[in-house]
């Protein structure tokens, strides 16, 4: 594999504070969306009942998913799928790139990408855009690692950031657009997990984000000191150790210990139950099972005030850490739902304090991405 160009970030854009001169259309833009408050949250309820029809997960966390039938027991029982290979040169620019992307702790930040995302003006620049616009989040992206699961995915990676990795994808062409639960984008999703788990085992606790997540706030003040994995949520219930919270894999941070390292191993061989499934259902079946328990694993689930999404929109501006393109199907929609809450930040940033406080300001997303249906 060709190593990667390393290529110099350009500089963060700097955000003058105070009132800037075109304060006043941008107010104008921002007491718009203010007004909208009162039509988006009924809409958003109406969106999570539409959700939950459509999604194989159970959103209350209610049920079981289907386990597999007796006869497969046999999957289960053959050699597990741990990496022992002697190093290869993929291997070893994985240390390359995660010793030094990473912070004094050991701590990664990794999104993973392919074509369909990597493309000028589409999600991963969105994506990179954030940092640079964020309150404290632009050095963060000197701890990045885009993972490119195909070549266009990390020639694009290598044009616009320091740290890109290419997963060898073994003749699975991972490149397009894959439609969500298509049994591309179950691999996709599967080989993600795996990977991760490696990096755990190589002894760097990460962030993983989607692309698809915006950062505007750091978010290390929000997590808790002790927990081993902690985990955003598409629903929220208030608590952040109960396990009725309706997890989402698009954002975790975990630390690496041989809890996460095992949790990792049981939450992939667990595929083989549920087949069909992505990592993020498995999850949410996973996190019952008695086995977490007896591993020790300390799951946090993090609040949708700070970690949000279209699915439960983080509602406080002056609050709000990430927000997911979740609950949204079609890279168009997404795309577009993308382009106007990173507006609706700007617009929020550009605004004096006394007006960050007093308004209470919300989003005018999700528009495009308010219903959940496969097109
Ligand atoms: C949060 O949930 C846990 C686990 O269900 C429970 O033990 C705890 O009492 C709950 N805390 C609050 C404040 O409700």
């Amino acid at each position: 594999m060709a190593k990667p160009t390393r290529h110099t970030l350009t500089t963060p854009s700097a955000h003058p504070r105070g009132i800037p001169k075109r304060a006043l259309p941008r107010l104008a833009a921002a007491l718009f969306f203010v007004t909208l408050v009162g039509v988006a949250l009924p809409l958003a309820v109406l969106h999570r009942a539409a959700v939950s029809r459509h999604s194989l997960e159970d959103p209350w966390g209610r049920y079981p998913l289907p386990s597999l039938a007796a006869d497969d027991e046999e999957i289960l029982r053959s050699p597990q799928t741990t990496r022992r290979a002697p190093k290869d040169s993929e291997d070893l620019e994985l240390d390359r790139v995660l010793q030094k992307a990473s912070m004094k702790d050991n701590t990664v930040i990794l999104t993973t990408l392919n074509a369909a995302w990597a493309s000028p003006g589409s999600v991963i620049d969105l994506f990179v855009d954030s940092f640079r616009s964020g309150v404290r989040t632009s050095s963060l992206l000197n701890h990045l690692v885009i993972i490119a699961f195909d070549g266009d995915a990390y020639r694009q990676c290598a044009k616009i950031h320091h740290y890109c990795f290419a997963l060898g994808t073994e003749g699975v062409d991972f490149s397009e657009e894959k439609r969500f639960l298509t049994s591309g984008y179950l691999e996709m999703m599967w080989k993600r997990l795996d990977f991760l788990r490696l990096v755990l085992e190589k002894g760097y606790s990460f962030i993983f984000s989607d692309a698809d997540i915006m950062w505007f706030r750091n978010p290390f003040p929000h997590f808790y000191p002790n927990g081993d994995l902690q985990i955003a949520c598409d629903h929220y219930v208030g608590n952040a150790t109960d396990l009725r919270n309706i997890a989402n894999g698009g954002f975790n941070y975990v630390k690496s210990n041989e809890r996460t390292i095992e949790f990792y191993s049981f939450w992939y061989s667990s595929r083989l139950r549920y087949p069909g499934y992505h990592d993020q259902d498995v999850f949410n079946a996973i996190k019952h099972d008695p086995y977490v328990a007896d591993i020790g694993l300390e799951i946090k689930f993090l609040s949708t005030a700070y970690f949000g999404g279209f699915c439960e929109p983080s509602r406080d501006l002056n609050k709000v850490c990430t927000m997911h393109a979740n609950c949204c199907i079609g890279l168009r929609s997404k795309i577009h739902d993308l382009r106007i809450m990173m507006e609706d930040w700007k617009n929020y940033l550009s605004l004096p304090p006394s007006l960050k406080r007093l308004l209470t300001l919300s989003w005018r997303v999700p528009q495009n991405c308010r219903y959940y249906v496969q097109q």
